[in-house]
C-alpha cells in the first residue's frame, strides 16, 4: 500500500507531464521589447494550455520576414512561419482566427494600435523568391522578347504596342506563373521552342515568324529579372513614361 502511494506521488511531480504542450519561437527582438509577444502569447496561452517559449533559431516556429503575412505595421508585413505540429498548428489556427486578430488589432502603444492582422498584400511589397540571374535574364528578355514587348525604358520605342509590357505583367498577382509558362500561352506556342521541353514546329506548321529559342534556365533568369521590376502602377495611365 505505502509503495503504491510513493509512485504516484513521483508521477504527479514529474515535470515532463506539464511540458507536453508547447513550443519555441523564434522572434525578432523588436516583438519582445516593445512588449507586443507580452500582449500576444499569454492570451493563446490561457485558451489553449499550449505554452510559447521565445528563443533564438532554430525554433519551432517564427515571426520574420517568410512564410504567411499574419499582421502589417505600415508598409512592413510580419510573417509567421512554422514546422509542422499540432501546436504550432494551433497558434497559427490562433493568429489568424477572429480572436487572435482582435488580439493583435489590440495590442496598443501609447494609445495606438501598432499591428493590422488585416494584411493588404501588394505586388510591390511581396518580394517572391526566384534563384535566376537577374542581370542576364534582363538582357536575355530585351533581346528575345523586347522584339514586341516593353521589358524596360531601354526598349520602350522598339516594342509592339499589342504586347503588355513586363512592368504590366509583373503587376498580376500570378505574373510568376505567367513567366514560368509563357512558352504555352498566346501567343508565344505558334513560335517559340524550349530546349529539351518543346516538340520542335510540326512540318505543315512551321513558324509563322523568326522563332524564339530560350533554354529553362534562361526562363529562370527572365523571372528573376522580372521579380526585380517595379509593378506598373495600375491606377496610372500605362502610357505615362
Ligand atoms: C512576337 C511577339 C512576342 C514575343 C517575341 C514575345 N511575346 Fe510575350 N506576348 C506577346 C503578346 C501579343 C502577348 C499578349 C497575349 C494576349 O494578351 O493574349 C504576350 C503575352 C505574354 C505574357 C502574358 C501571357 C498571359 O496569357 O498571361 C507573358 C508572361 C509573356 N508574354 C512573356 C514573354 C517572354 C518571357 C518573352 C521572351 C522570352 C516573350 N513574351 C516574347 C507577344 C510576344
Amino acid at each position: 500500500m505505502r509503495n503504491i502511494v510513493i509512485v504516484t506521488t513521483c508521477l504527479l511531480t514529474t515535470p515532463a507531464l506539464g511540458q507536453g504542450k508547447s513550443f519555441t519561437l523564434d522572434a525578432p527582438e523588436v516583438l519582445v521589447e516593445n512588449g507586443f509577444l507580452k500582449h500576444l502569447l499569454p492570451r493563446f496561452s490561457l485558451k489553449t494550455g499550449i505554452r510559447i517559449t521565445v528563443e533564438a533559431a532554430p525554433a519551432d516556429a517564427a515571426f520574420g520576414a517568410e512564410g504567411t503575412p499574419v499582421f502589417q505595421e505600415d508598409d512592413r508585413v510580419w510573417h509567421f512561419s512554422k514546422t509542422d505540429g499540432p501546436h504550432t498548428d494551433a497558434f497559427f489556427e490562433w493568429l489568424t482566427s477572429d480572436v487572435g486578430k482582435r488580439t493583435i488589432a489590440g495590442f496598443k502603444v501609447d494609445g495606438l494600435a501598432l499591428y493590422d492582422p488585416d494584411v493588404r498584400i501588394d505586388a510591390a511589397v511581396v518580394a517572391t523568391e526566384t534563384d535566376g540571374d537577374a542581370a542576364l535574364g534582363e538582357d536575355i528578355s530585351l533581346t528575345v522578347c523586347g522584339r514586341c514587348h516593353v521589358v524596360s525604358d531601354k526598349n520602350r520605342m522598339n516594342a509592339i504596342g499589342s504586347s503588355p509590357s513586363f512592368a504590366l505583367l509583373r503587376s498580376f498577382p500570378d505574373w510568376l506563373e505567367r513567366f514560368e509558362t509563357f512558352y504555352v500561352l498566346k501567343p508565344h506556342a505558334a513560335f517559340t521552342q524550349v530546349n529539351d521541353v518543346t516538340e520542335p514546329f510540326p512540318d505543315h506548321l512551321p513558324s509563322p515568324i523568326a522563332p524564339i529559342e530560350v533554354t529553362l534556365e534562361q526562363i529562370d533568369a527572365i523571372a528573376a529579372y522580372v521579380n526585380s521590376i517595379k509593378p506598373a502602377d495600375l491606377g496610372a495611365p500605362l502610357t505615362s513614361n
